[in-house]
């Protein structure tokens, strides 16, 4: 059996999820780390038994034998190192958001049709239980059209400080970091529609609230003192598609709300659905409303998702497979965050042709 030789572009955080599911993949073979950030490089090292490390990506990239890689890195530098990795012959798993614009998402796609490598999008939420149950729900014709969604991620008090704030290595916040997991969600959901036209506003009012003495609810990774905080706060939009539905869309780093909110609505004709983060449905049975609960559990479990993802990669660059989330969703998915940034900046509604 081929082992598939794995290196791991950038091994912050996310790093850790991609790590344990190769590891956890019988036909994937963990290679070679790079980081630029030595210590963390040499830490990651360490924990999981790997001698190749590089500060280098060239030279990383230089390893012959690596067949893929995986592209962990913050988003401003996903479409350099994804596009060296394309040339060098490695397929390419890359992160979510696919870029920081449209215009380097395109890049990306093109050198992945260049180089003739596989490019998959981490767009996990399209690997939980909850999407697949949708899924086979939706096929099944239990909704009939769905012609509205309505999808929230909200924090109180999340904003992850580090580069997360800093708009130059991160292009947005919650918007490119969070809206983008429900905003894809909802659309592969609805059977991947192309975004005719978008609405967006965006608001920085409560910044990263640093000034808050009860840090308890915080959310952060790696903010110090000296952070940039230069995203949007609070960003909400009206996806028009070409099937007729519309999305509606909100989500937030810092909200003046109770709690946080992580939730996902589907009105259709036949039924509808909340994903809270259990799923319900709301129908009618012989003329009589009623709302249907599952016994499956059925919300999202972050390890399985990373797993079930990873090995569907081993499995697209083994050729067995077709890519679930593909190259080109990931420059959709770009056109759609760019447009909703540019309306709010104009005030006016953007049309996609
Ligand atoms: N799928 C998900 O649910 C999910 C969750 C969290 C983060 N992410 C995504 O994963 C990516 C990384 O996020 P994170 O939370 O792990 O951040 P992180 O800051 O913890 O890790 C990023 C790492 O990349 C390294 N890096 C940056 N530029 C590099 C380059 N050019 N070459 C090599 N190394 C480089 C940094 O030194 C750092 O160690 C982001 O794109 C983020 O949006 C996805």
């Amino acid at each position: 059996m081929k082992k598939f030789k794995i290196g791991i572009i950038g091994v912050g955080s996310i790093s850790n999820c991609h790590i344990d599911s190769y590891l956890g993949n019988d036909r994937a073979e963990l290679y070679a780390f790079c980081d630029i950030d030595e210590e963390q490089l040499k830490k990651q090292g360490e924990k999981y038994h790997v001698e190749r490390l590089y500060t280098d990506l060239e030279e990383f990239l230089k390893l012959e034998e690596m067949d893929a890689v995986s592209v962990c890195v913050w988003n401003s530098n996903h479409a350099a190192c994804t596009i060296a990795a394309l040339k060098a012959g490695k397929h390419v798993l890359c992160e979510k958001p696919m870029a920081v614009s449209v215009e380097e998402a395109v890049m990306m796609r093109q050198a992945a049709e260049t180089y003739q490598k596989t490019l998959m999008i981490g767009f996990v939420r399209r690997f939980g239980r909850d999407c697949a149950m949708l899924k086979d729900l939706i096929a099944s014709d239990n909704f009939g059209e769905i012609y509205y969604a309505k999808a929230s991620y909200l924090r109180r008090n999340g904003n992850p400080g580090g580069w997360f704030g800093d708009k130059k290595r991160s292009g947005g916040g919650p918007l490119i970091d969070l809206g983008v997991h429900v905003i894809d969600l909802t659309r592969y959901l609805l059977g991947n529609p192309k975004p005719v036209s978008v609405y967006g506003i965006t608001f920085r009012k409560l910044l990263d609230r640093k000034q808050l003495k009860d840090k308890k609810a915080y959310v952060s990774v790696s903010s110090t003192p000296e952070d940039v905080c230069d995203v949007e706060d609070l960003a909400a939009a009206m996806i028009r598609f070409d099937n007729g539905a519309v999305l509606s869309v909100e989500t937030s780093f810092s909200l003046n709300i109770k709690k946080n909110v992580g939730k996902l609505e589907l009105f259709g004709t036949k039924a509808g659905a909340v994903l809270d983060p259990e799923l319900e449905l709301f129908t009618e049975t012989n003329g009589y409303l009623s709302n249907v609960s599952f016994d499956a559990k059925t919300s999202l479990e972050l390890k399985e998702m990373f797993q079930n993802e990873i090995d569907h990669f081993i499995s697209c660059i083994a050729g067995e497979a077709d890519c679930v989330t593909p190259k080109e969703d990931g420059v959709d998915m770009m056109r759609i965050l760019e447009a909703v940034y540019e309306s709010a900046r104009t005030g006016h509604e953007v049309v996609l042709s």
